[in-house]
């Protein structure tokens, strides 16, 4: 099944008379398959108007239509005769004669029904068949069932039909519970199918089409053995999916989730040195119109670092050229798709709370261990920004009144005693008072000190190592417990570099906060500030 997924309904109408009309064009004595229902009212509309324009001539077509209600009269303007007639033949300049819609009055309706597939097979089958989708799959009136039945037949609607039906009745009691329709195996004979869709209330049923799964079920995934179905569809109707971007220092992430958080794509770009602001924005514009010519992007969402003022939505970050600049309105104004911001760590909370370790939870708060320490809160699946932005910035919460200074200005800042940043320093300041440990000795090995080396001295068996790591993640515990104190969330979720040593980091500091709120290593890693960034664009919110 090809597909094609336009920008609106307008476009879906246009796109599917074209083809209708090259069918025409190709062949002036074609048989059309044709469909009533409110989706193909647009394709029809657009055929009106060629015709009328000399573009397309239907003096030598004949139509047969998928189905009628019985019984109806053909009179009643809610018959599928009556719609054809309203929407389609009496605009153009068919010959009425050659236009064939099921007798809904046939008073022996088997008879009517074989003689209706015998007719479409004497006139040498159809050459395109026009279909709509039900929400619940069928298209004619062949509605799910564990048996679907071939040929023309008389069939009883289900309530699911009869009630999106009664939409075009006085009322609910007056829709036909009946209807005479071509077979799922008189459709799958047309040599050329054209599946239309429209709106948001056939995004299930057009999500089920592009899978590979075939089932009774959603008799429309039939289709799917036919050698040329085209499925046209909006983009209302078109799972919409996410791109997130995640801009760090050295790469700029880029990611799709489809409409149930499953990574379709990613990718990263290098994010450039000594460069404006305004080019960086342009890379990710670049990237972004790229991928959004290959998946059906509903909105950009960004995660960067520093500081985002909201309401004029421009962003100052230290390790980047971003000063005040509007990166929002760039790529917004570039790509065409709205565009979202949140900080970063931020982001990646979000991630966590919708597809990793925090899914089972509505609360969570994200401790991001690295250079400094970041949080994220996510309340009821969403994440809690403060007032003008800005939330979340546990790693200056004060841990020790008049302790260490912190980049901030402020003193005894949490992340001056548990960012990584501490932690190489807190080792280094081990290995000076204790020369002749095997930390020190490390140490000189290595010529560097990083946030492994506190791991490399324990696996070698120094105490002084273990005195240090120890102390480091009491540290940690303070705060967590501080955070577990004033929220309560559902669970805690600790990510950053750092957090790759899983129980190791994680099993002292779970029973130095000894508390029944879980604590948990981030499983997305890498992936959260994505992932996050891509769900801005959602609405996650449990309702
Ligand atoms: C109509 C038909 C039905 C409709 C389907 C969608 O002839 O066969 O299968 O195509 O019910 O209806 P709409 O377009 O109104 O959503």
């Amino acid at each position: 099944m090809r597909v094609i997924v336009c920008n609106d309904y307008d476009e879906m109408s246009k796109k599917a008379a074209s083809l209708v009309a090259s069918q025409i064009t190709l062949k002036p004595n074609c048989v059309l398959g044709l469909a009533t229902g409110s989706t193909p009212i647009g394709l029809y509309d657009n055929l009106v108007e060629m015709n009328q324009n000399g573009e397309i001539d239907f003096s030598s077509v004949t139509s047969f239509n998928l189905d009628e209600y019985y019984p109806l009269s053909p009179d009643n303007d809610q018959s599928y005769r009556y719609f054809m007639n309203l929407h389609l033949f009496d605009r153009v300049n068919i010959d009425k004669e050659r236009t064939y819609v099921p007798n809904g009055l046939a008073e022996d309706a088997e008879a009517e029904c074989a003689e209706y597939e015998k007719k479409i097979a004497d006139h040498g089958g159809i050459d395109l068949q026009i279909l709509g989708i039900g929400q619940n799959g069928h298209i004619g009136f062949n509605e799910p069932d564990e048996n679907l039945i071939s040929v023309t037949h008389l069939t009883g609607l289900t309530d699911n039909t009869i009630e999106a039906n009664s939409r075009f009745f006085a009322s609910i009691d007056d829709v036909p519970k009946k209807a005479l329709t071509m077979g799922i195996g008189s459709i799958l004979k047309a040599k050329r199918i054209i599946l239309l869709a429209s709106g948001k209330s056939k995004r299930r049923v057009v999500r089920e089409l592009l899978n590979d799964n075939i089932t009774t079920s959603i008799p429309a995934t039939m289709l799917k053995v036919h050698p040329d179905v085209v499925l046209i569809c909006d983009k209302d109707a078109y799972s919409e999916m996410y791109l997130g971007v995640d801009i760090g220092g050295t790469a700029i992430k880029l990611g799709v989730i489809d409409s149930f958080n499953n990574i379709v794509y990613k990718d990263s770009i290098p994010t450039q040195k000594n460069v404006t602001a305004k080019v960086i924005a342009d890379d990710i514009s670049a990237a972004c119109k790229d991928i959004a010519a290959r998946y059906p992007i509903g909105s950009i969402g960004i995660g960067t670092p520093g500081i985002i003022n909201f309401e004029q939505e421009t962003v100052s970050a230290s390790n980047l050229p971003f000063d005040n600049s509007p990166i929002v309105e760039w790529i917004r104004e570039e790509t065409g798709l709205p565009v979202l911001i949140n900080n970063d760590a931020n982001c990646a909370a979000l991630g966590e709370a919708i597809v990793g370790e925090g899914a089972d939870e509505n609360d969570i708060f994200m401790v991001t261990l690295g250079t400094g320490v970041g949080g994220g809160i996510i309340i009821n699946k969403r994440i809690y920004s403060g007032k003008k932005g800005g939330a979340g910035e546990i790693g200056h919460m004060c841990i020790e009144a008049d302790g260490k200074p912190c980049t901030c200005g402020s003193t005894g800042c949490w992340e001056s005693y548990a960012s990584v940043t501490a932690l190489i320093e807190q080792t280094k300041a081990a290995a000076e008072e204790n020369p002749d440990s095997i930390l020190a000795k490390v140490i000189a090995e290595n010529g560097k000190v990083d946030g492994k080396t506190v791991f490399e001295a324990m696996d070698k068996g120094c105490e002084v190592a273990e005195k240090v790591f120890d102390k480091y993640t009491s540290y940690i515990a303070v705060g967590i417990k501080n955070i577990v104190n004033i929220f309560r969330p559902g669970a805690v979720v600790i990510a950053g570099g750092i957090s790759v040593v899983g129980d190791r980091l994680l099993k002292p500091i779970q029973s130095k906060v000894g508390t029944d709120v879980p604590i948990k290593i981030s499983h997305l890693k890498n992936d959260a500030g994505m992932i996050g960034a891509a769900l801005l664009g959602k609405d996650t919110r449990v309702l």
